[in-house]
């Protein structure tokens, strides 16, 4: 018989995961509190920006193994409940707010049945599994607690879940584990790398690894400043050291930083537990990580002063970008809507285009103008900002775009789009960590 499993949260993490494993012959539940979302999943749409997951949602409703409720008493048959729920950060500190994973073990601990086994996917401060594995047991004996981490990365979620570059479960029992091992049998049948830890090492293999990839970044990004001052070229120094297999070419794309639901909120959450656990020295770095990263947001604002004059008044801003990355409509603490923002508040006349985020973006920000095309968006911009590296930007063609602009000037926040080709068509063109290589004015 087909495991059953539940999956609590039907956000990013959670859709993807409930479809994902009904595609892997699973019967599955998904449960969440938000009646709006619940409707919009049953319908076979999703509530947000992923490529290829609505597809796949509406082909699993269609098998009969995935349903929607927001009836929470539709997981009890379950073998495995999936907590999905999200940890952002809290409100008054770097802590993460662990608030919706506390109240959906307490919701879910006299509704799940005997020898049923609750699986944390949700990123949390190391030591929590331990806790609410404690509270679960005293409110229900007969069943156990794990923690299994998720890397999935937005844009590829659906590939990142079906084919993930390793499993990493942490368990307290062999029980546990051997039913994670059938959840995961269709994986592990493709060799995808399997690891076993206690509960502290699986929440910190996570924290870990986003720690990395936030540190690669912000590393590039000091040279990117070091560049800037010593009149190098960022792209050519990553591109160098990227051959080196011990440092690898990903990661190392030099720009406005890192955004988004993960890389900002988890090392500021992964400060915060190391002061509690008394190693603070530890992670001192990370402090060093998110200065230089939200550093690059203020480098551009410079460079947009140091081209448009201190008193950005009256200037027209063209924002090509609202989404912390490409391929995604999230715009949770997204570079881009930072720096829009900090120049609309700076007196500019800021508009924006996104090809997938810009209903988030006005829904947050809603004094920002936005466009409904690249060529609305830059009629008569004084500057153009790039800030979001979408395939749809690297396709403009810069002498057609001139036409329309007041002065074509270009910052490529992203160090994605071909500057030769944009000076060749007569734009001044800026990038953070790059020289200044145009054309002198005689
Ligand atoms: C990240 C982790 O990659 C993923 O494993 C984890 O599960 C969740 O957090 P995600 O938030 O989807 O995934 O985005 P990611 O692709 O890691 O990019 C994060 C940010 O870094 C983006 O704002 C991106 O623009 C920026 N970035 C990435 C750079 O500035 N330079 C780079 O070279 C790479």
């Amino acid at each position: 018989m087909a495991l059953k499993i539940s999956v609590i949260g039907t956000g990013y993490l959670g859709a993807t995961h409930a479809a994902c494993m009904s595609s892997l012959g699973l019967e599955v539940v998904g449960v969440d509190l938000d009646p709006a979302k619940i409707a919009l999943l049953q319908a076979g749409k999703v509530p947000f920006y992923e490529p290829g997951l609505e597809e796949l949602l509406q082909e699993q409703i269609g098998s009969g193994r995935l349903t929607f409720s927001t009836d929470f008493s539709a997981i009890s048959g379950a073998d495995i409940h999936f907590i999905c729920v999200g940890t952002p950060q809290a409100e008054n500190s770097l802590a993460a707010d662990m608030s919706y994973v506390d109240s959906a073990v307490e919701k879910i601990a006299k509704i799940i049945k005997p020898g049923s086994l609750v699986v944390g996917k949700s990123t949390v401060p190391v030591g929590s599994a331990e806790r609410l594995r404690a509270r679960l047991l005293e409110l229900n004996p007969a069943v156990d607690l794990a923690w299994n981490p998720e890397f999935l990365r937005e844009g590829f979620a659906v590939a990142d879940t079906l084919h993930p570059t390793r499993l990493v479960v942490g368990v307290a029992t062999p029980e546990a584990e051997a039913l994670l091992r059938q959840v995961y049998a269709t994986n592990l049948a493709e060799q995808t790398p399997w690891v076993v830890a206690d509960l502290p090492t699986a929440e910190l293999v996570k924290v870990a690894a986003n720690s990395f990839l936030a540190t690669k970044i912000s590393f590039i990004n000091a040279m990117a400043e070091i560049c800037e001052a010593a009149g190098g070229d960022v792209t050519v120094l990553a591109k160098a050291i990227g051959y080196d297999p011990r440092i690898g070419s990903r990661f190392l794309q030099a720009g406005i930083g890192f955004g988004g639901g993960c890389l900002p909120k988890d090392i500021r959450a992964f400060m915060a537990r190391s002061a509690e656990l008394g190693a603070d020295q530890a992670l001192e770095f990370l402090r060093e990580i998110d200065s230089i990263n939200m550093r690059a947001r203020s480098r551009v604002i410079e460079l947009v002063r140091s081209e448009l004059g201190a008193d950005l008044r009256d200037k027209k801003v063209a924002v090509l970008g609202a989404a912390f990355k490409p391929e995604s409509d999230d715009v949770r603490d997204s570079p881009a809507l930072d720096i829009s923002v900090q120049i609309l508040a700076a007196g500019s006349d800021v508009v924006v285009y996104d090809p997938k985020a810009m209903a988030n973006a006005a829904s947050r920000f809603p004094a920002l103008k936005f466009a409904q095309s690249i060529e609305e968006c830059v009629a008569n911009a004084d500057i153009v900002l790039h800030l979001t590296e979408w395939q749809e930007f690297r396709t403009i063609d810069p002498t057609q775009l001139r036409t329309l602009v007041r002065s074509p000037l270009l910052i490529d926040g992203r160090n994605a789009l071909d500057r030769e080709l944009w000076q060749s068509a007569g734009w001044r063109v800026l990038a953070l960590g790059r020289a200044d290589t145009n054309p002198r004015e005689s």
